[in-house]
């Protein structure tokens, strides 16, 4: 039995998304775990190197988890053969500039999406990394959620006959940050940051609704910015330039329609954050994060308008959960474990930079549809 030790730069990581779901519930999960188990009985071990701006803050979170390799010097890493792969959960519009430069030191790169603010940045990475020869990856969490891999699994079943529909309703309220602290970055919310929701969630959707449902062929978008100011971590007032609510529609392969509200300024009366909803014409599913419902043709109801009356129907009652039939871990995880093997053994990853690029190609459409006020179509890409 042999150990693979791959030495990981993981940047960005003392960020909300890098902390927790990368260091914690990925890679020191998976050393928790003792590494990732081949075929043959290998093992890979990842062995991570904190890296950050701020030393205090990088040494506080090393020595929170027990990890000993950490550093300032970004470009002391990449120069080091022992690190194979550059990591990067940075605020967005920092992550193009670190990733050339370890694609330049031939490192293997995984990274946060979306890989840049625009479809040019995203290709051009896409490029680089092709051109180098180096394997790379861009996280696709949704993909790996239980409520989505059980949605998967009933489409793989033809439980819905023809697919006619999807609504997907994502949000919550984020607070302003005045009488109550807001629960995400304030860049998010200023464009020239990085920020806006249609940058950060058509990254999401275009990967959810390829990969579930067929390609997406054309989208139609308004945008919003419904709380114009907001208070940032340090108290003070800025301007909100960024969009905090889209309202979409895209055209699938087979003429599947799917509509998708996605804000921060919606209150959740739901069954959860991000709620999709498949009409076909022999069932029909709502997924949320973990759950998944069902409604097939023969269990469906008939009701008749009429206000005069009180409603008759329960109608959240009349749906079947699907059952979990396994355990699901954790999604950023199971993706690393993938990227690893992939790094190792070779086995197919087919989430790279040039899939992430699509991501950033469905915000850049979706922003021109609103600016454009119409349709547009989406573009075969390549590199
Ligand atoms: N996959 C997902 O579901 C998901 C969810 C949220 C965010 N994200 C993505 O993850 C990335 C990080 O988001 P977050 O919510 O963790 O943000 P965050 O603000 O919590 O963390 C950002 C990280 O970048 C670093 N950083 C900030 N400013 C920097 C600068 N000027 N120079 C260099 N580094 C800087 C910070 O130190 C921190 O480590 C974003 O690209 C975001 O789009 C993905």
């Amino acid at each position: 039995m042999k150990v693979h030790t791959i030495g990981i730069i993981m940047n960005g990581v003392t960020g909300r998304m890098g902390t927790n779901q990368h260091l914690v519930r990925s890679i020191l999960a998976i050393r928790q775990q003792g590494g990732v188990t081949l075929p043959n009985g290998d093992i890979i071990m990842p062995d991570p190197i904190l890296v950050g701006r701020q030393e205090h803050k990088v040494k506080a979170l090393a020595e929170k988890h027990g990890v000993t390799r950490w550093s300032t010097d970004l470009d002391a890493c990449l120069a080091d053969p022992a690190n194979q792969v550059y990591f990067d959960s940075q605020t967005t519009v920092h992550r193009a500039e670190s990733i050339k430069k370890a694609i330049a030191a031939g490192k293997d790169i995984y990274c946060e999406k979306p890989t840049d603010t625009s479809l040019e940045g995203s290709l051009e990475l896409a490029r680089l990394a092709k051109q180098a020869g180096v394997k790379n990856g861009v996280v696709q969490d949704k993909l790996f959620l239980p409520g989505l891999l059980k949605l998967k699994r009933l489409i793989d079943s033809g439980f819905f006959g023809k697919i006619l529909s999807v609504r997907m309703e994502f949000g919550y309220w984020v607070f302003e940050g005045d009488w109550q602290p807001g629960q995400r970055p304030s860049w998010n919310y200023r464009k020239e940051d990085g920020g806006g929701i249609i940058v950060d969630m058509f990254a999401h959707w275009r990967y959810v609704l390829d990969n579930l449902f067929g390609n997406v062929k054309a989208i139609s978008c308004l945008g919003m910015t419904h709380i114009p100011e907001r208070v940032d971590e340090q108290g003070e007032r800025y301007t909100a330039t960024a969009d905090d609510a889209a309202y979409a529609t895209f055209l699938l392969e087979g003429d599947i329609v799917v509509q998708a509200n996605s804000s921060w300024a919606v209150r959740v009366d739901r069954d959860d954050l991000l709620t999709i909803q498949v009409d076909g014409t022999e069932g029909s599913a709502v997924a949320g994060l973990r759950d998944c419902k069902v409604q097939h043709r023969v269990n469906t109801p008939k009701p008749v308008w009429n206000p005069d009356i009180e409603n008759p129907f329960a109608f959240t009652e009349q749906w079947v959960d699907v059952p979990a039939n396994q355990i699901f871990d954790n999604g950023f995880k199971v993706q690393w474990e993938l990227f690893l093997k992939h790094l190792v053994i070779d086995t197919p990853f087919p989430w790279d930079l040039l899939e992430g690029a699509k991501g950033t190609q469905m915000s850049d459409l979706g922003l021109q549809s609103w600016k454009e006020r119409q349709w547009v179509d989406v573009p075969d890409l390549k590199l």
